[in-house]
């Protein structure tokens, strides 16, 4: 299997996760210009700074088959953030090990959909790519990230704490927390059960 067969585009019921495509670029950085979604950031990003996420995350996929997928709503086709799956790229007691990510637009929080593409996300890893486990970060104090990491079985273990190597030790968003998943504890949930990966031929 290629790299290209599996980025193909993975289906929820709600949405698309798909590779990145230049009509991306204009809402991905409305979404990070925005400081309610960047609340839990260092800042906000401008044009450029945006633009350069899009071209990592196309270079993690191209080297890998996966990254923090484009989300497109299948009702409408408009951007709907990003969420999938990544290498770690800083050191820390849990590397190396994929995380798992998302962010969204404003417009989108708070109908779980987060969730949904965070589940397919899990399916990918666990199936397609056999990972035997998948880790998600963030800091301390952002309950809604956390609740979405619980939503989806993920476990904390206050020992994971930690200071995250890119931030000042001293920031107001340190300490970080760690979730953890694994492949056979994933195997167990109810969404294992179904087919809830598809994907486009
Ligand atoms: C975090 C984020 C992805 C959540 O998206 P979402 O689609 O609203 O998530 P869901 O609807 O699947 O679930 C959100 C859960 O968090 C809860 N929640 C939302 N805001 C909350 C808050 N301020 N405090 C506590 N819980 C909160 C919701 O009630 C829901 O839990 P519930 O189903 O038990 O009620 C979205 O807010 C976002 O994109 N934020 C900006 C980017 C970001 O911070 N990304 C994560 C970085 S680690």
């Amino acid at each position: 299997m290629t790299d290209a067969v599996l980025s193909h585009p993975i289906l929820t019921e709600r949405l698309i996760l798909r590779c990145w495509q230049e009509a991306d670029r204009d809402p991905f950085a409305a979404m990070n210009a925005d400081p309610r979604v960047m609340e839990y950031f260092p800042s906000t990003l401008d044009r450029a700074a945006s633009d350069a996420v899009v071209d990592r995350l196309q270079a993690h996929d191209a080297a890998h088959g996966f990254t923090f997928w484009a989300l497109e709503d299948r009702a409408t086709g408009d951007f709907a953030g990003f969420t999938g799956l990544a290498h770690v790229g800083f050191a820390a007691h849990f590397v190396p090990v994929v995380e798992i990510g998302w962010r969204l637009p404003v417009a989108y929080w708070g109908r779980g959909i987060a969730s949904e593409a965070a589940r397919a996300s899990l399916a990918f890893g666990f199936g397609r790519l056999a990972l035997t486990e998948i880790v998600a970060f963030t800091p301390n104090r952002h309950l809604a990230s956390r609740r979405v990491m619980e939503r989806i079985g993920m476990k904390r273990d206050p020992a994971d704490d930690f200071v995250h190597p890119r931030m000042p030790p001293d920031h107001p968003l340190q300490p970080f927390v760690l979730y953890r998943t694994s492949r056979a504890a994933w195997a167990e949930t109810p969404a294992a059960e179904h087919d809830s990966l598809k994907e486009q031929p």
